[in-house]
């Protein structure tokens, strides 16, 4: 058995939430409390509209700025999207794929959530790519096989090589939003499936490695709770996050927390 010490990466999710100027104000106020010596890392998935001013205000700071989404051509004739290398461009280093709220409001399946992935590695984006059951997933004990599916057909085609900076979120649907987390000790059980299934996709290596957030109803009560288990190597935040006060009381505490090498 290897002993690995993986990275605590700690995202917010803004949705759609939050005008330049709240935004503006939040992040000059989060960073001072960030350490730029850490192995940690802090980013915040923000709207397209802010990524350039917050990416400018982050700049030669431990905060990465990132998007919650983007297209997966490079250019076109796409009334309303947005490609990776503009979002890249504006200051992006990361990107949020295949989020339940992309799949399900707006019907994004694996293929197309694939070619996202694929085109965000080309262009230098980090991906996080969400998987999750729903509801009614989950009662009918169907959770791997659906993890399994997403997994498989988000990262088809894509060798360890490509995918360095991949980081996977599990966000089971029915936690999102609804103020019941997943108990620690579920979380934990996805996540090890996640890692095994990625072993078996891809290597041994990699899964090692590999940053498995988690996400849904993420609050300051639970997160260290959730950030104890071994497969739980960051989290993805979206209510908790828009407050600047529970947001950084979260940074803070997985910044102190002292994690032990996680045995994989
Ligand atoms: P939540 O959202 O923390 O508000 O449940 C998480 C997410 O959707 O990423």
């Amino acid at each position: 058995m290897e002993s690995v010490r993986r990275p605590c990466v700690i995202v917010g999710n803004w949705k759609m939430h939050k005008t330049i100027e709240e935004a503006r104000t939040f992040v000059n106020n989060l960073i001072p409390s960030l350490k730029s010596s850490s192995k940690n890392s802090v980013g915040l998935a923000v709207p397209f509209t802010m990524i350039l001013p917050l990416s400018q205000a982050a700049e030669g700071t431990p905060l990465w700025i990132g998007a919650q989404n983007m297209n997966d051509s490079s250019e076109g004739a796409f009334t309303g999207e947005i490609a990776g290398s503009m979002v890249l461009d504006a200051g992006a280093q990361f990107v949020i794929l295949g989020h339940s709220e992309r799949r399900h409001i707006f019907h994004e399946d694996d293929a197309f959530i694939n070619r996202k992935i694929i085109r965000a590695v080309e262009v230098g984006l980090r991906p996080i790519l969400c998987v999750g059951e729903t509801q009614q997933e989950f009662e009918a004990g169907q959770t791997h096989e659906v993890i399994e599916r997403q997994l498989r057909e988000g990262l088809k085609g894509l060798k360890t090589t490509k995918l360095k900076k991949l980081i996977i979120a599990y966000e089971p649907v029915w936690a999102i939003g609804s103020r019941h987390s997943a108990t620690p000790e579920i979380a934990q059980e996805v996540q090890a499936f996640c890692r095994q299934t990625l072993a078996s996709l891809l290597t041994e290596k990699f899964a090692e490695k590999v940053v498995i957030q988690y996400g849904g109803s993420v609050n300051p009560l639970n997160a260290q709770k959730l950030l104890d288990q071994p497969d739980i190597d960051g989290l993805l935040i979206g209510g908790a996050s828009l407050s600047l006060e529970s947001f950084m009381q979260i940074v803070d505490d997985s910044q102190k927390s002292n994690r032990k090498g996680k045995t994989t």
